[in-house]
């Protein structure tokens, strides 16, 4: 695992930004997987500000997002649809029929989910999988315990999630208990994760993430496993960490040509 600490939310969004934009640029289709919340909001304003000044455009990119809520139709306003074209892709030049979410919506949920996997298949598979983390170690919405060989489906949201969730809805009660998610084996066959964690009330999740026994009961440890991942943390996530000071080493110390 790589490990970048930046004093800020606000510096991890641009390096976050700055490896995207790598990514678009050496590939002739990039394949961008994405993540909705709180955390890569700062890192979409900064690709904005990007592809404002010319320096980035998205007409050739390929996008999966890892979840959405089941039952809630794109143009709902809680919908991660909604969330992705009014924080982003509205912002961008990107060809809007190469944006891919999950259909929380689908009649037919079996069959829905299978279509993604094969679309993602299609296209090349995933060069790039933005991920955020849950305070209780989810990625995607592949809660504790859940397998690290699932696929996406439809999972069951924790109530720690519910409750961290439902500070965009006016009561806990109006949070979908179901969502559509990539699985974690879907997550793991991307050729790159970039996770990025900001604030004291990650640095548990992230402990066990990083230093913590590979256990379903913090998902996001199966990215112990996985032979390219960035983790891109502010000091206040990074807190815990037992060999924060051997990542920081590690970082000062790299090669040219690891750097970003
Ligand atoms: C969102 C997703 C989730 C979030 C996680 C952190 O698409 O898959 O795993 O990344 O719940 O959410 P925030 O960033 O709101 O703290």
């Amino acid at each position: 695992m790589e490990i970048l600490i930046r004093n800020t939310p606000e510096a991890g969004a641009k390096l976050g930004a700055n490896i995207v934009s790598k990514i678009i640029q050496t590939r002739d289709k990039p394949v961008l997987g994405l993540a909705t919340g709180a955390t890569p909001l700062r890192m979409y304003k900064e690709l904005i500000k990007m592809h404002q000044s010319n320096q980035l455009s998205f007409r050739d990119c390929i996008t999966f997002n890892l979840d959405e809520y089941k039952g809630l139709p794109p143009e709902n306003k809680h919908s991660y649809h909604f969330y992705m074209m009014s924080n982003f892709f509205d912002h961008t030049d990107i060809d809007t029929k190469n944006v891919h979410l999950p259909n929380g919506f689908a009649n037919d949920l079996r069959e829905s989910c299978r279509k993604y996997e094969k679309l993602i298949h299609d296209a090349g598979g995933i060069d790039l999988q933005v991920l955020g983390i849950g305070t209780n170690g989810h990625i995607g919405f592949n809660e504790p315990t859940g397998s690290f060989a699932s696929r996406t489906w439809v999972k069951i949201l924790s109530k720690q999630t519910i409750k961290d969730n439902s500070t965009y809805f006016e009561t806990p009660e109006e949070v979908p208990q179901h969502v559509v998610t990539m699985g974690i084996a879907t997550i793991m066959e991307s050729k790159h994760c970039l996770l990025i964690a900001n604030g004291a009330k990650k640095a548990d999740a992230i402990r066990k993430m990083i230093e913590g026994p590979l256990s379903a009961s913090c998902p996001a440890s199966i990215l112990q496993m996985h032979p390219r991942v960035t983790i891109v943390l502010d000091e206040e996530a990074s807190y815990l960490l037992t060999f924060k000071d051997h990542y920081k080493w590690v970082e000062k110390n790299k090669l040219d040509w690891q750097l970003y």
